[in-house]
């Protein structure tokens, strides 16, 4: 519709009928067609639900069809609604999480993922899907780390600009057949709350906010995407979602954000349990002077906006802004030509879950996986190698993680049926996946059907039967999925006992044991890194997972992910991540010289496994670092240059990482961060030339005036294979 047209359309809507716009249902109101209960204790009328612009969580082409031709006969101008849903690492196929995507350093893996889920989510009736989020994270207490990708403000902003461009597609004009419009979430912050407890107090600096936390956002708007989510937590003590700064100056002014702004569920009536709303009407008062288009899941616009509009409360300029840019956005997706957008049974039996879309995911899994460790080349396997696959993954069919709410686990072959052809691995559980009484997440798409053995010890003897007789083991260890995602914070990042265990006794039968991680966060892996030869963090891979597996420990594929986070030495480290400051006392590692420098008693200050590390089936071996000159000057650039040899036996590829640290600036900047990188394969005996180009945009910062501007001084370049590399060379800028 030509924007005059819709233009015309909007004046002729009542006021009643703008704020319809900016209230979105669950979609569990609309079960019967017409409203439950829920929506009654919400205390919204039927002609509420009938104005309501937007709905969430409801799937099915026909049978949003049917919804939407409802909807519009009896809405008074017969605006079609959005049909909006949680499409994060996949619709139907899912790809690994998106922490596991993080690893992969590879934003066109993310931006292909995202353009399958699209496909698949739109021929199901979805319009809008709540992803990416561009939350930094770098506590691996909180347990939607696996939603994010990552501790890095630098590979989350490529990361989450591709899942948009993915998402969207790159016409800006519209969001054409097959795509989505994607939702930025959690702004701002929500990555960081206290003591890693979900939806916990944020305290960060004005300065760490813009420095670490709102780069990734500022990418993802860039990429153009159409909504932003506003966080459940507050920052300098005021909720995301009530925050005028956040939302109108930060967000519209600076990042230059003219899309929709929807609250998180049920966030702004959450104003009133923050404690900075006495009742939903000074909430709903709030957050739309605040600046948010769309309330979600929550009574408070529904039944206040219109006698605080009447009341004079709230001007009506401002119910005018926000349902406009909700009316411009269904326009984008086509909705007032095509109700129905892509919704089409026969397009959800062709494309979902279609041969290529799972050997895409197949190839994603591969390309995320990390390998930690891998002495004596454990891996990869050899065909005439007799191994024992033990431990509670190795027949386990939920490996898509916690946010995959549409996907069937019948369709995810677990690693046993995965390796069912050959007769050379063989299976025992050996112990199950939680230790008896540890808690059962009570709800989920996917719950953990999982309960402890009966007979622990008989299980654990047919395990120890099985490595006994074996050449190698292939021990699968983890998380249950339900262990991490929303409100699942963990206090202890340990494996459960019972694993443990396993491992332990495993080891005393087979000292060749290959442990796979299945994880939506770090976890403490002392015990495992201390007893296993080889180390591979699966992640959550997806419903190809098990397959791409078989492909990674068969040297069919040689795995090349990098960690996207921190791996902790104990929980006690977190949040612990690379980018840190130094401290006025830094440790260098001797107890007695350095007595008074910042340090732990009784552990190291260094993660287990840092990050940007990952091996590989080869090795690699990087030359010095080269600069084409030692001076910069502010319109100049300085080329880097490495060159890496594969100096193994087979074809690998290596992330080569660049680094920078400022040395002395108006404030403190951190010990170094990554600016660059490139991903480089070889074949064995091959070298190449590795260039990066210093720009002087790499080397600015918040300065002491708040100002985003580079100073003159010394840099050091450190170039390597991770985010430890002491391979550096030093430049000065003018
Ligand atoms: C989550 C969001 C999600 C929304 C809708 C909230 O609880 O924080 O990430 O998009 O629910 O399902
Ligand atoms: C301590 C101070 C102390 C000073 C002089 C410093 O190392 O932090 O508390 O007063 O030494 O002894």
């Amino acid at each position: 519709m030509k924007t005059e047209e819709l233009k015309k359309l909007f004046d002729q809507l009542s006021l009643k009928e703008k704020i319809g716009q900016m209230v979105q249902i669950p979609g569990y109101f609309l079960s019967e067609g017409n409203i439950t209960g829920p929506a009654l204790d919400m205390g919204l009328t039927q002609e509420d639900i009938d104005l309501a612009g937007s709905v969430l969580s409801v799937i099915g082409a026909d049978r949003l069809k049917a919804i939407q031709t409802a909807y519009m006969e009896k809405h008074p101008h017969h605006i079609p609604m959005l049909f909006m849903a949680d499409i994060i690492n996949g619709y139907r196929t899912v790809f690994p999480i998106p922490l596991a995507q993080g690893c992969s350093f590879d934003p066109a893996l993310a931006e292909n993922g995202a353009a399958i889920a699209a496909e698949e989510a739109a021929a199901a009736g979805i319009h809008v899907t709540f992803s990416p989020m561009a939350d930094l994270s770098r506590d691996a207490r909180w347990g939607r780390v696996m939603e994010s990708t990552g501790e890095d403000p630098y590979l989350n902003g490529l990361m989450a600009s591709a899942m948009v461009q993915g998402y969207q597609g790159m016409d800006h004009e519209t969001i054409p057949e097959g795509k989505l419009a994607a939702c930025l979430k959690h702004y701002a912050g929500y990555g960081a709350p206290t003591a890693g407890r979900d939806y916990n107090t944020v305290e960060l600096s004005a300065r760490t906010l813009r420095e670490d936390y709102l780069p990734a956002y500022q990418r993802a708007v860039e990429a153009g995407c159409d909504l932003v989510m506003t966080s459940f937590n507050t920052l300098d003590r005021i909720p995301s979602s009530a925050n005028r700064w956040l939302l109108r100056e930060v967000l519209r002014d600076e990042m230059g954000f003219d899309g929709v702004v929807i609250s998180d569920w049920a966030a702004i009536h959450e104003l009133v349990e923050h404690g900075i709303a006495a009742d939903d009407r000074e909430a709903a008062k709030l957050a739309v002077l605040a600046g948010v288009d769309i309330d979600m899941a929550s009574p408070a616009y529904c039944r206040n906006l219109l006698s605080l509009v009447k009341d004079g409360e709230v001007p009506e300029s401002l119910i005018d802004e926000a349902a406009w840019r909700i009316l411009v956005l269904k326009n984008r997706l086509g909705l007032f030509e095509n109700p129905y957008k892509d919704a089409s049974a026969a397009d959800e039996t062709a494309k979902i879950l279609s041969d290529a879309h799972r050997a895409a995911a197949r190839k994603a899994a591969a390309d995320t996986f990390v390998l930690l460790k891998n002495d004596n080349a454990l891996l990869p396997i050899r065909q005439e190698e007799r191994i024992g696959c033990i431990g509670p993954y190795a027949d386990r069919r939920q490996l898509s993680g916690s946010w995959s709410i549409f996907a069937d686990d019948s369709v995810t072959e677990t690693l046993r049926e995965a390796f069912s052809g050959d007769a050379n691995v063989r299976f025992a559980k050996g112990c199950s996946i939680l230790d008896p009484g540890a808690p059962r997440v009570p709800f989920g798409a996917q719950k953990i059907a999982d309960e402890p053995e009966t007979d622990a010890d008989a299980a654990l003897e047919e395990a120890l039967r099985l490595a006994a007789d074996s050449d190698k083991v292939i021990l699968t260890l983890g998380e249950p999925n339900d262990y991490s995602g929303e409100a699942a914070s963990r206090a202890n990042l340990t494996l459960p006992e019972c694993q443990q265990r396993l491992l332990r006794e495993t080891a005393k039968v087979n000292p060749n044991i290959v442990v796979i991680l299945f994880c939506g966060r770090p976890l403490d892996i002392r015990p495992v890194k201390e007893l296993a030869g080889a180390i591979l963090v699966a992640w959550f891979p997806g419903t190809e997972g098990a397959l791409a597996l078989t492909d990674v420990l068969t040297g069919k594929t040689a795995p090349s992910g990098k960690l996207a986070m921190s791996f902790p030495y104990c929980v006690g480290q977190t949040p612990v991540f690379y980018a840190q400051l130094s401290t006025g006392r830094p440790f260098h590692g001797d107890f007695r010289t350095d007595r008074f420098h910042s340090k732990y008693l009784d552990i190291p200050n260094e993660p287990l496994y840092p990050f940007g590390y990952g091996l590989t089936y080869t090795s690699f071996e990087c030359s010095a670092v080269t600069l084409n000159k030692a001076v910069m000057e502010k319109s100049d650039t300085i080329h880097a240059c490495v060159t890496l040899a594969n100096t193994g036996s087979v074809k690998g590829t290596e992330t080569v990482q660049l680094y920078i640290h400022d040395c002395a600036a108006s404030v403190a900047r951190p010990v170094r961060e990554m600016k660059a990188f490139k991903k480089v394969t070889l074949s064995p005996g091959e070298s190449k030339n590795v260039e990066f180009v210093i720009t002087e945009e790499m080397l600015r910062f918040h300065d002491i005036g708040m100002n985003f501007v580079s100073e003159p001084g010394r840099f050091e370049v450190f170039i390597g294979s991770d985010s430890t590399t002491e391979n550096k060379a030093v430049f000065e800028l003018k």
